[in-house]
């Protein structure tokens, strides 16, 4: 047995495909549409997830993609990676996950729903009109599974963007009654050189090694520094509101 001081974490990316083309993604667009070209299948991922059961502390597996829930075998990978006592951690924009519920509940994963905003935000930062009540839905349903004892630990992920700085502090507010874990306040990525810039330092932080990407989004950002002051005291209001272990922002740049 391969024995580590640290845990391993794959993060992988179970298709390139998508259901939603989001503003700040660089995942969208005919490149991506309908190509299962570089998809794993199943037997694949059940190898590879044998390659690495015995590798201690056990990796972390994090679904990711795309969107991982448009891979035809999304169910039967799950069950693979968690049988083999892998722990497994879903980020998924939330559209397909009603379908799935009861497979995750039994697989005992984590979840991170993508939500950007209240209602026509998301909606329209996802271009994808009804995204926003699919994903409520899906919030009470898991409170309801959660009840008497919580089988799905989920927690929220809101990118930062200029379309919904202003009701970062509302968001959260209206997101505490389904219970989530935590809310996860991303800053945005492969966007406007000077934020990239400024990115890129923290992620050398938290990496201890270069990082850089060339990855372009659908819409390109352009700050000025009202709205970076903005954006920081806003994530200061959330902080000293509902403390690091409820909030946090990320690259987090308060180190
Ligand atoms: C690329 S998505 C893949 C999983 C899934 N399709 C989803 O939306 O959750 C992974 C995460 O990255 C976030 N994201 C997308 N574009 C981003 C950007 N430019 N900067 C930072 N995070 C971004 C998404 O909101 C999501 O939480
Ligand atoms: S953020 Fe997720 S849902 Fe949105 S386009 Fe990118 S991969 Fe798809």
């Amino acid at each position: 047995m391969l024995k580590l001081p640290f845990q391993m974490e794959f993060v992988v990316n179970l298709t390139h495909r998508c259901n939603m083309t989001c503003n700040m993604c660089t995942q969208y667009g005919s490149t991506f549409k309908n190509n299962t070209l570089n998809e794993m299948t199943f037997e694949e991922w059940d190898t590879f997830f044998d390659s690495i059961k015995s590798v201690s502390p056990k990796p972390q597996v994090t679904l990711m993609g795309g969107e991982p829930l448009l891979h035809k075998d999304f169910d039967k990978i799950l069950m693979s990676a968690t049988e083999k006592k892998l722990k497994v951690h879903i980020v998924t924009n939330g559209y397909l996950l009603r379908d799935h519920l009861d497979v995750i509940t039994k697989s005992k994963a984590s979840l991170s729903i993508s939500i950007d905003g209240l209602g026509e935000t998301h909606d329209k930062i996802r271009n994808t009109k009804g995204s926003f009540e699919r994903s409520i839905e899906c919030l009470k349903l898991i409170q309801k599974i959660n009840k008497p004892k919580r089988l799905i630990r989920t927690c929220i992920n809101y990118v930062m963007l200029p379309e919904n700085i202003h009701e970062i502090l509302d968001f959260a507010e209206y997101m505490w009654q389904f219970e989530p874990a935590f809310i996860g306040f991303q800053h945005l990525q492969f966007s406007s050189d000077k934020l990239d810039a400024q990115n890129n330092k923290e992620w050398v932080k938290c990496l201890k090694q270069k990082y850089t990407t060339t990855l372009k989004p659908k819409v390109t950002y352009e700050f000025n520094e009202c709205y970076v002051e903005e954006l920081y005291s806003k994530i200061e209001q959330l902080r000293k509101k509902y403390g690091p272990t409820k909030v946090y922002d990320f690259p987090c740049h308060h180190q």
